[in-house]
C-alpha cells in the first residue's frame, strides 16, 4: 500500500483541463485496482488564474506546489490573453513555477510507438525504434537572463534585449542529470550549444567536458552545434541516445523531435529539481504540447501525452516503475487495436474522442492485470 503522497493538479488553459481529466481517470484506476492512494489537490494556473485572480500564479498556489510531492500540469496560454502585460501572461505562471521550485532538469523523451510509425512525416526506416531522451536546462539561459527589456532609444526607435546567461554550476548540475540518466540507457550523450558564436556555448562545452573527464569517462560524449543537431535529428535521429542542451535550444529541439514520433500530442515531460536527502524533490509533469486553443472543448484533443506525463510521475517521483511500464503498454495495445484521436488518425483505424481513447486505454489496463 502506497499512500499519503500529495499531488497538485494544475489543469491550466485550452486543452489542459480536458487532458488532465483523462489522466486523473487513469490515476483513479490505479487507485481502485492497485491500491495506490494519492491525495489530489487542484489549483489554477495560467490564464484561468489570471481571470480569477489577476495573476497567472498566486502565492497560495505556489505554496501548495512547494508542499506537494509532485505536480501534474496541463498547459497554459491562448489568444484570449494575448494583450495581457508580460508579467501576467499565462506562460509566466509556468515559468514562475519552474524557477521558484528550481526545476532545472527537464526530461523530454521522444520514443515512437510502433503502431504509429506511419503517422510520422519521416520515412519509416529512419524513425523505427527511435528512443531519444532530451535533457533541457529549464531555469536559466535566455528565458531568465537579465537584462530583459524593450527600451526606447534617444532617436525614438526601440531596442529589445534578452540575455543568454549561464553559470558553470547551472551547466554542471544539468549535465550531471544527463550523464546519470544515460548510464541507465545506451551511455551516449550529445551535448548541444553554439560555441562557435556564443560565449555561453564555450562555457557549456568546457563544463560538460570537464565533468565527463572527471566522472563519466565510460560514457561516449560528443558535442554538436545546435543547428547541426536540428539537422541530424531529421537526417539520422537514431544516432542519438541522450541530448543535453540549454533552455532555448531545448525548447526547439524537443518540438522537432516530437514530430519524428508523428504527433506532438504524444510526448510527455518531467521537470525535476535537486534530489535532496532530507527534503522532497520538487517535480512537475506536463505534456510538451501547448494549450491548443483552436481545438479546446471539442473533445478531440489527444490525452496520451498527459497520461504519459502521469506515468513519468509514477516512475520519477514515486519509483513505481512497473506501473509506469503498465500504462505505456496499455497505450501501445490501444494503438495496436487501431483506436486513434484525430491528430494521429490513419486509414482503417477508428477515430475516437479524448475520453474515448482513455476508456480504451483503461480497457487495456484491465486486460493487462
Ligand atoms: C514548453 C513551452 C514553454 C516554453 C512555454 C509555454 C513558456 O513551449 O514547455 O516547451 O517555452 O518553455
Ligand atoms: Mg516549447
Amino acid at each position: 500500500m502506497f499512500s499519503n503522497k500529495k499531488i497538485l493538479v494544475l489543469p491550466g488553459d485550452g486543452v489542459g483541463p480536458e487532458c488532465v481529466a483523462e489522466a486523473i481517470k487513469v490515476l483513479e484506476w490505479l487507485n481502485s485496482k492497485l491500491n495506490i492512494k494519492f491525495t489530489l489537490m487542484e489549483g489554477l494556473v495560467g490564464g484561468s488564474s489570471y481571470d480569477a485572480h489577476g495573476i497567472p500564479l498566486t502565492d497560495k498556489t505556489l505554496e501548495v506546489a512547494r508542499q506537494s510531492d509532485a505536480i501534474l500540469f496541463g498547459s497554459v496560454g491562448g489568444p484570449k490573453w494575448d494583450n495581457v502585460e508580460r508579467v501576467n501572461r499565462p506562460e509566466n505562471g509556468l515559468l514562475k513555477l519552474r524557477k521558484e521550485l528550481d526545476l532545472f532538469a527537464n526530461l523530454r523523451p521522444a520514443n515512437i510507438f510502433t503502431a504509429l510509425i506511419d503517422s510520422s512525416p519521416i520515412k519509416k526506416e529512419i524513425v523505427e525504434g527511435l528512443d531519444i531522451l532530451i535533457i533541457r536546462e529549464l531555469t536559466s539561459g535566455v528565458y531568465f537572463g537579465e537584462p530583459k527589456k524593450i527600451e526606447t532609444l534617444d532617436d525614438g526607435s526601440k531596442v529589445a534585449i534578452d540575455t543568454q546567461r549561464y553559470t558553470s554550476m547551472e551547466i554542471e548540475r544539468v549535465a550531471k542529470v544527463a550523464f546519470d540518466l544515460s548510464l541507465k540507457r545506451n551511455k551516449r550523450v550529445c551535448s548541444t550549444e553554439k560555441a562557435n558564436v556564443m560565449e555561453s556555448g564555450v562555457l557549456w562545452r568546457e563544463v560538460v567536458s570537464k565533468l565527463h573527464n572527471e566522472k563519466y569517462k565510460e560514457i561516449e560524449l560528443n558535442h554538436m552545434y545546435a543547428d547541426a543537431c536540428s539537422m541530424e535529428l531529421v537526417r539520422n535521429p537514431k544516432q542519438f541516445d541522450v541530448i543535453l542542451t540549454d533552455n532555448l535550444f531545448g525548447d526547439m529541439l524537443s518540438d522537432q523531435a516530437s514530430m519524428l514520433t508523428g504527433s506532438i500530442g504524444m510526448l510527455p515531460s518531467a521537470s525535476l529539481g535537486e534530489k535532496k536527502i532530507s527534503d522532497r524533490q520538487h517535480a512537475l509533469y506536463e505534456p510538451i504540447h501547448g494549450s491548443a486553443p483552436d481545438i479546446a472543448g471539442k473533445g478531440i484533443a489527444n490525452p496520451i501525452a498527459q497520461i504519459l506525463s502521469l506515468s513519468m510521475m509514477l516512475k520519477y517521483s514515486f519509483d513505481l516503475n512497473k506501473e509506469q511500464i503498465l500504462i505505456s503498454k496499455a497505450i501501445s495495445n490501444c494503438l495496436y487495436k487501431g483506436y486513434r484521436t484525430k491528430d494521429i488518425m490513419q486509414e482503417n483505424c477508428t477515430e475516437v474522442s479524448t475520453s474515448g481513447i482513455t476508456n480504451h486505454i483503461i480497457d487495456e489496463l484491465n486486460n493487462l492485470i
